[in-house]
């Protein structure tokens, strides 16, 4: 059965990010899900120093294996002032060492979502223009707004919002 990859760009125990990203992955039939939490891999703050004195830590390679494991990506990223969360980051920089390729030219369905009315599309532009260079094969990318008025029950509430993001998991199940 193909794999798919939900992560969320975070490192908060109750990620909303995280909550989205399992939410959409479990909607693709006929595969399995693999849930990343990055709480789950003991990976230090990424530093060239770091990298030259220890070389790649094995929490870093373990979660590299596993990317190469993934048939596709469902990838929500948290928003922290903007951009990146810092935890998100600093893997994902320790991943671009391992292969820059990170995400290997798998599809790639990309989100973000945020309390905020702004959804994260900050940080979901960034990811955007970045990650296809890295080897994401990025079929559709999709912001929620306001999570907590936006998601209850483990559903969008938002008829307009689900609608949006149906079509484009059926537009991503394609690729798989
Ligand atoms: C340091 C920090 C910076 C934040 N910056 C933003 C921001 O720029 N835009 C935004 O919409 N929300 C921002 N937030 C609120 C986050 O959207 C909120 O904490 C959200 O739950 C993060 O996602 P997560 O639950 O997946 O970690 C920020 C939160 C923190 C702690």
């Amino acid at each position: 059965m193909k794999k798919i990859i939900a992560l969320g760009g975070s490192n908060s125990k109750n990620s909303i990010n995280k909550t989205l990203a399992v939410y959409v992955a479990k909607q693709i039939e006929n595969t399995e899900t693999l849930t990343i939490d990055l709480n789950d891999f003991d990976i230090p703050l990424y530093g060239i120093d770091i990298e030259t004195i220890d070389g790649i830590p094995s929490e870093a390679i373990r979660l590299s294996e596993l990317f190469n494991q993934a048939d596709g990506f469902v990838v929500s990223l948290a928003e922290h002032n903007g951009s990146y969360a810092a935890a998100f980051k600093s893997v994902f920089d320790w991943l671009s060492r391992i292969n820059s390729q990170v995400w290997n030219n798998k599809p790639m369905l990309l989100m973000a979502t945020s309390t905020g009315a702004r959804g994260g599309i900050g940080v979901l532009q960034i990811a955007k223009e970045r990650f296809p260079r890295m080897g994401a094969n990025l079929i559709v990318d999709f912001s929620l707004p306001s999570f907590y008025d936006n998601f209850s029950g483990n559903d969008i509430s938002n008829n307009e919002l689900k609608k949006d993001l149906t079509d484009k998991i059926n537009k991503f199940k394609i690729e798989i």
